[in-house]
């Protein structure tokens, strides 16, 4: 088990990146939700022993991780968000270099086992094909490969989806799954589908704060009947945003498709009932709405921080920040 208690970053600025961060991660796959800024890398860094907090306490299965980041590295994998290749070498080549570094014990040597994790990430077809070569989705299960070769207890990956095509995100999916089967995987992401496709609980963090605390049923279980969807002309969309909680707006053959939180239930003409998404779930909680919604969600958010200022935007929907924040 992860437990997290009383996180604090503070970068010179000063910035603070993590606000007082409680959070404790059981076995299995765990969703860390937020848009870009909210704190997850430097999260990341620290649960990797290789950032200091400024205060604060963190221990994998009892052993505290900021006293002593020596004892958790081996049980510990970690794939960046920024992970450098050379590219001049093949995948099994840039394999070994990192298995040499991290100084991983081999008792078959090093060769041999960089060829069996380049089998278990389904890269052994291309062991001998450069680096540069190799798509996003590859380069990202070379990089799971040199994070689980010392059969890690937690593995930390930081947002390995984002920039990935929807098959390669797919593949990636599996191979994600597969070892959240026995240990600890956090997954960083600010794509609302890797939670929904993933991850049995997440945590939402905004500006460094824990959001919510939940899983993807309850968190659309916790919106059922105060989703609603209906279309709009060019002409009568601003009019909606203004009146009403829009969390998002798709244009369809030159009309908004809108959906709208309504938590009385009680929509204009026009709109109809609809079974709610995480992504409204994801999109009322960033907005300043997020009071609202962490209230209405009721039990199913364990923890609201809401403090009323505006989130960044998630990379998902950009404008829909924009339309869940401005006062109703
Ligand atoms: N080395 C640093 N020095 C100063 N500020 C930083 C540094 N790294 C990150 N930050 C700031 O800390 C906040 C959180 O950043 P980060 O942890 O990278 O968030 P995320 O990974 O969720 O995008 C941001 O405001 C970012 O600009
Ligand atoms: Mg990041």
């Amino acid at each position: 088990m992860l437990r997290i208690q009383g996180l604090v970053k503070v970068y010179p600025g000063p910035v603070t990146a993590l606000g007082g961060l409680d959070l404790t991660v059981p076995v299995g796959m765990f969703g860390l939700l937020g848009p870009n800024g909210a704190g997850k890398s430097t999260l990341m860094k620290i649960l990797a022993g290789l950032l200091e907090p400024t205060s604060g306490s963190v221990t994998l299965d009892e052993i505290d991780v900021v006293a002593h980041p020596e004892k958790v590295r081996e049980r510990l994998g970690y794939l960046p968000q920024e992970f450098g290749f050379y590219p001049h070498l093949n995948g099994e080549q840039m394999l070994i270099h990192l298995l040499r570094l991290k100084g991983v014990a081999a008792p078959g040597g090093l060769k041999a086992l960089a060829r069996d994790l380049l089998e278990r990430v389904n890269l052994g077809w291309a062991a001998r094909r450069s680096v540069k070569s190799y798509s996003g989705g590859m380069r990202q299960r070379l990089g799971v490969a040199q994070a689980i070769a010392a059969n890690p207890r937690l593995v930390i990956v930081d947002e390995p989806t984002a920039g990935l095509d929807p098959e390669e995100r797919l593949r990636f999916y599996h191979l994600l799954t597969e070892l959240a089967q026995d240990r600890i995987v956090l997954l960083s992401t600010h794509i609302v589908e890797d939670v929904a496709v993933l991850c049995p609980r997440f945590a939402v963090i905004r500006r460094g704060r824990l959001v919510a605390e939940t899983n993807p049923r309850a968190a659309r279980e916790a919106l059922r009947g105060q989703i609603f969807e209906g279309t709009a002309g060019p002409d009568e969309i601003a009019e909606l945003r203004a009146q009403r909680r829009v969390t998002q707006a798709i244009l369809v053959e030159g009309r908004h498709r809108v959906r709208i939180h309504e938590p009385e239930g009680r929509p204009p003409a026009g709109f109809e009932p609809v079974p709610p998404t995480l992504e409204d779930a994801y999109l009322l909680l960033m907005g300043a709405g997020a009071a609202a919604a962490a209230g209405a969600a009721g039990p199913a958010v364990r923890a609201s921080r809401a403090t009323g200022e505006n989130g960044g935007a998630p990379a998902t929907t950009p404008s829909a920040v924009d339309e869940i924040g401005a006062p109703r």
